[in-house]
This record gives structure tokens, sequence and C-alpha cells, in this order.
């Protein structure tokens, strides 16, 4: 059995990436939505009617386990589908999402309480983030701004500084503002810009800790498969690695090869 992660296009696979790295030895199959990219933008039902569709997908290709490394998709899907298909359909395997994991850290590290979030419109509007912070503890202050543009300028390969500064600046402000200590990067795409963010929150000259979800999200799905033999024990070692997305342009080789590191091939599928 393998590893299923999904997104809604490329992003997800910087979040592969460190899980790759932290557990080479494991079967991993990635699906990307590309040709209904972004979700970022999209209705909760569609988000929904997507991510079912592209987790049905990852199961019939194998996979006893699944990571939604999108958190548009963690955030409106995920929890009807752990409470409703995965009961009804497929009770022996489980699907886990990316926030939970962020938020973890961020509680983990926060020393003042005061936590910032940027993500995507339709991740800020659904309140995941901070629901699941406030789960953990509620004494937290919680501070989100929407980055609609980051995702475009990512894709984009933009690599002029004084642009993405610009926006970059004024997506941080109103959280360094708000004395934050700790920033969460809650979209799959802003892992690529962490450098650049960090010089900003460096800059206002306050100590502002990033939460990167690749390596946190490796971090925790290793934990997780130390405490649940009923999967780790059935997921073969093959260090095989499947690439899938419902769209191919010349774009998902180049960019797929920025956001995992490496040269990928990709087959096309319809989900
Ligand atoms: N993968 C999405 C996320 O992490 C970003 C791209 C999109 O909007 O589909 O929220």
């Amino acid at each position: 059995m393998k590893i299923g992660i999904f997104d809604s296009g490329f992003g997800g696979l910087n979040i592969m990436k460190s899980i790759v790295q932290t557990m080479p030895q494991y079967d991993y199959v990635y699906l990307g939505d590309t040709a209904r990219t972004p979700y970022g933008t999209r209705s909760q039902e569609t988000i929904l009617e997507y991510t079912k569709e592209a987790v049905d997908f990852l199961f019939k290709q194998d996979c006893s386990l699944i990571i939604l490394a999108c958190n548009t998709a963690s955030a409106e899907a995920l929890s009807k589908i752990q409470k409703e298909c995965l009961p009804q359909t497929y009770s022996d395997k489980n699907v886990l999402g990316v926030i939970i994991p962020a938020c973890e850290k961020a509680v983990e590290i926060s020393k003042n309480k005061n936590i910032g979030i940027i993500a995507t419109s339709s991740s800020v509007q659904s309140e995941t983030f901070p629901r699941e912070i406030k789960k953990l503890d509620t004494n937290t202050n919680i501070f989100q701004n929407a980055c609609p543009l980051l995702v475009p300028i990512v894709e984009a390969g933009e690599n002029d500084i004084e642009i993405i500064n610009k926006v970059l600046s004024n997506y941080l402000n109103p959280l360094i503002d708000q004395n934050i200590d700790t920033l969460i990067l809650g979209c799959t795409h802003y892992g690529l810009l962490e450098k650049e963010i960090k010089d900003i929150l460096d800059k206002s000259g306050k100590k502002i800790m990033i939460v990167s979800e690749g390596p946190v999200v490796a971090e925790k799905l290793k934990d997780y498969l130390s405490k649940h033999a009923e999967f780790s024990n059935k997921l073969s070692k093959n260090s095989s690695r499947l690439f899938f997305t419902t769209d191919l342009t010349d774009s998902f080789e180049k960019l797929g090869g920025l956001f995992f590191g490496e040269k990928i091939k990709v087959d096309k599928i319809h989900l």
C-alpha cells in the first residue's frame, strides 16, 4: 500500500518533497488537479466535490493513507470526508490534512500567543485555522490575512524582488502590527517565498517565527505512522513515486521540478 498526496495543482509537490526527504523508503502517489486549479477562490461545495473525486482516485491507486497537501481542500473538505466518506466506504483507510499539524506547531512555539496566518481567500473565510488553534489553546489571539496574489506570483515564476516585496509587505504589515510572534504559511505555495517573507519579518525588528508546512507535516506524519502500526505495517517500501495530473501543460514539468526539487515524469488522468 502507498501514501497518496493530493493538491489542487503543483504546490503540494513542495509538501511531498519534505515528506519524501523524511521518509524516502515508502511508495508515493501524487495527484495534482491542474485542470481545475486554483481551488482557493472556489465555493466550499465545489472544493468538497473535487476533493472527494481526488480521494477516490488515490484510494483506487492502492493508497491506504492520503495527505491533503492543499490547505484549501484541508479547510473545506477534510472534516466532511473524515466524517462521511471514510466510515461508509473506506473504513480501513484514512485522510489527513496540513492545517492541524501547522496549528499544533504554531501553538507549540508561540510565546506571546499572538499567531498570524496567511492563506488563500477560501481558507481564510472557512475560519479553519482559528478554529483549530482555539481547540488547542483558547488563550490565543489569531490574525489572518488572505493573500490572493501570492499563488499567481509563484506560478508565474515572478522574480522581480521589488514587486514581490511590495505585495508581501502589503499582506504582512497588518499582521506585524498586531505583534504576532509566529506566522503560519498556510498555503502550499508560500514555502517558496519563505526567504522573502523572513526578510520582511526580520526587517520589522520584531522576532517572528515562521511555520512552514513542508517540514512540519513531514515530522507530524512520521510521528503519526510511528503511533499507527495499522497503517505503517501495510505500507510498501520500494521508494517509488508516481505523479498524476488532470491537465498536462509544459509548465507542470517545469514548475513541478521547481516545487519538488527534481525533474518529474507526469501522467494525465481524468477524474
Ligand atoms: N494548494 C492551495 C492551498 O494550499 C493553493 C492553490 C489553490 O488555490 O488551489 O491552499
